[in-house]
């Protein structure tokens, strides 16, 4: 199995079942033209955070790391009218763009991006009378653990938290590792895994993204 192979596989299943339209293509496009990583979720990965949206029947959505919105646009879809997404992101640059890309699909209206350091953000976000049914964690990988934590304090039980890029290229095993977003990643599934409120997995992912993986966790009553 071959990177090659990865692609044609993701690129059949993202035409079959989570084909492009003008406001995601255009998402991508202005994001490439606006100098943004190449990062994003994958379009059938995109469609299984939608998916799951849908699914727990979400109305408040959490965001941390937005760059150009293209996530954002694939969650805040699942949203009902009344719904609200906030999505949290560090850098103006990428908020603008967000910002663009998210009026062109018609999103503008549900979704709130908050520009500064996540933690920031997060602290100021009171826990609210609407707790947040489900969080993407998709940021700075050193501070996943402390994302958490504030996923717990914003979300209500019966929450989904999702974490994104746990694997690591593999390097997510190394006890011994000094990489600092190997040891954020680390210490959130031991958070995770240890927390009496959370009960969560973690699966491993090929495609586009080469091989990665994410972690899904529920919180507890
Ligand atoms: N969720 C996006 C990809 C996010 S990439 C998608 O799938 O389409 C990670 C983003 O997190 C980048 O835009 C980066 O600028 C932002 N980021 C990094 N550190 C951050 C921090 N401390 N606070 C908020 N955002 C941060
Ligand atoms: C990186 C970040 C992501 O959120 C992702 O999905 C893939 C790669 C990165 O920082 O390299
Ligand atoms: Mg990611």
């Amino acid at each position: 199995m071959n990177q090659q192979q990865w692609d044609s596989v993701d690129d059949y299943f993202t035409g079959l079942l989570a084909p492009a339209d003008e406001a995601l293509t255009a998402a991508l496009r202005d994001s490439d033209a606006a100098g943004l990583p190449r990062i994003n979720v994958a379009p059938n990965q995109g469609k299984l955070l939608h998916l799951l949206a849908q699914v727990h029947g979400a109305r408040r959505i959490l965001e941390i790391g937005t760059l150009g919105g293209y996530s954002t646009i694939w969650l805040a879809r699942a949203l009902p009218a009344d719904g609200r997404l906030v999505t949290l992101e560090h850098r103006p640059e990428h908020a603008t763009v967000a910002r663009g890309n998210l009026a062109r699909a018609g999103l503008d209206k549900l979704v709130e991006v908050r520009v500064g350091p996540a933690l920031d953000s997060l602290a100021a976000l009171a826990a609210r009378p609407e707790p947040f049914d489900l969080v993407f964690i998709d940021a700075d990988k050193v501070n996943n653990a402390r994302y958490v934590e504030h996923s717990l304090r914003l979300t209500r039980p019966g929450s989904l938290i999702i974490l994104d890029n746990v694997v690591r290229g593999g390097a997510v095993t190394d006890s011994s590792s000094t990489d600092p977003n190997v040891l954020g990643t680390r210490e959130a599934l031991r958070l995770i895994a240890e927390h009496p409120k959370l009960s969560g997995t973690a699966v491993q992912t090929v495609g586009v993204k080469g091989y990665d993986g994410f972690a899904l966790a529920r919180v507890l009553a």
